[in-house]
């Protein structure tokens, strides 16, 4: 291997789609509002599409909180299975912050009765795996309401200023009675001295949360729904980091990579990645961009074939439509011929179905896919059925 060769597979790739060891792009709007919302004990909800940045922009929150003295939470519900589910993975994210805090940790320890932690070193002998053992002889939604009375105890004895994150917050309807969990969750968080931020990437399902009047957690936040990233930002911090790692991208092409993407920060950490690890010391033009994303759209292929094998062939019908061309009236007589979209009544369920399930949406007024690479797939690649 010739030296140049091995210096440049040396240089690190500095796009990455782990949080923590990157830089966030753009976001400070975002970050102020949200650490001051903490700071006054507000309780705040943060939606948006899939992989738009919340889990990452959220961390960050709670990594500056925790440098100014707050415990900090972070308990992630996705595919929670039932209501003993969520307590034990509240105590988990509990056991596991404390732990390195002895005092504290007892304290935790001391006040949660559902559960007790399981700590043994992992098989590498280099950290801790957690687990929870239930202790508590109550069930169902009781132990959940034992749980929330011994975290607000555990507050008002630690003293401590606390932050709360639930990640995809959602998934608390698909668990058996959650209305009812949702209604003791807001019992107590509503008089709790803590800063409770509700995360979630179901618009449809969070909204109906929080803005229902029937609802338990009605009108119990500040909302927030994450956007993609802006232009200008982009190129810059694609520039930027391109540079960190001594390789060159010009703005041509690094507006290319934000069209692409569409401004998803999931799809620009990925589409750079490949891209910076393809090119020697600089990008030379579009062709280049475009090779990567090709790349791209083969790696995400498995995703997007399961999405679209998910629906039906009239749903596939408006998903390619859409793809196709962005619409401002799908019921426009011309739109519908020309795309074959069927009956009126027909396009009316598929349009319910795919809002529903956050795969298209009206954006400044007009209909589109959401996710840029199955919109690309549809459109550039265009399943058969
Ligand atoms: N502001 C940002 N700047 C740079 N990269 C980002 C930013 N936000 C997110 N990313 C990248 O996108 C990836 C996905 O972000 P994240 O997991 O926060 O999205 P999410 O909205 O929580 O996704 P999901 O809907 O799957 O929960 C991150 O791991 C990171 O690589
Ligand atoms: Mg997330």
């Amino acid at each position: 291997m010739q030296p140049a060769e091995v210096e440049h597979r040396m240089r690190k790739n500095p796009f990455s789609l782990g949080s923590g060891d990157i830089p966030l792009c753009d976001r400070q709007t975002e970050l102020k509002s949200f650490i001051r919302h903490a700071q006054n004990g507000q309780n705040v909800l943060v939606f948006g599409s899939r992989r738009v940045g919340k889990t990452m922009l959220i961390r960050e929150v709670q990594r500056y909180l925790a440098r100014q003295g707050y415990i900090v939470i972070f308990c992630d519900l996705f595919g929670v299975v039932s209501i003993e589910d969520i307590s034990a993975r509240i105590c988990r994210a509990i056991f596991e912050l404390t732990h390195k805090h002895e005092p504290l940790h007892k304290k935790a320890i001391r006040a949660l009765s559902t559960f007790r932690p399981n700590m043994r070193p992992t098989s590498d002998g280099m950290g801790i795996s957690f687990s929870v053992e239930k202790t508590s002889s109550e069930i169902g939604i009781n132990v959940l309401e034992q749980t929330f009375a011994d975290l607000a105890s555990f507050l008002e004895q630690s003293q401590e200023k606390m932050h709360i994150v639930f990640d995809e917050f959602q998934e608390i309807t698909e668990v058996e009675k959650g209305v009812q969990v949702q209604g003791v969750m807001r019992k107590y968080i509503q008089n709790m001295c803590a800063s409770f931020f509700f995360v979630g990437s179901r618009k449809r399902i969070l909204t109906k949360m929080f803005h229902n009047r029937s609802k338990p957690f009605f009108q119990s936040t500040f909302d927030y729904e994450l956007a993609s990233l802006p232009q200008q930002d982009c190129i810059s911090y694609i520039k930027e980091r391109f540079q960190s790692a001594d390789k060159t991208i010009h703005a041509k092409e690094a507006e290319l990579i934000f069209r692409l993407v569409a401004g998803n920060p999931y799809y620009l950490q990925k589409l750079c990645h490949i891209l910076f690890d393809h090119v020697q010391d600089r990008v030379q033009d579009q062709d280049e961009v475009h090779a990567a994303f090709n790349r791209l759209l083969e790696a995400e292929k498995g995703y997007v074939e399961t999405t679209i094998d998910s629906l039906t062939p009239r749903q596939r019908a408006l998903m390619n439509a859409l793809a196709m061309e962005k619409t401002k009236n799908i019921f426009a007589q011309e739109y519908m011929k020309k795309h074959n979209l069927g009956s009126l009544g027909g396009i009316q369920q598929s349009l319910e179905a795919l809002s529903k399930n956050d795969l298209i949406s009206k954006q400044d007024d007009t209909w589109q896919v959401i996710d840029p690479i199955i919109q690309a797939w549809l459109k550039e690649k265009f399943f058969v059925y």
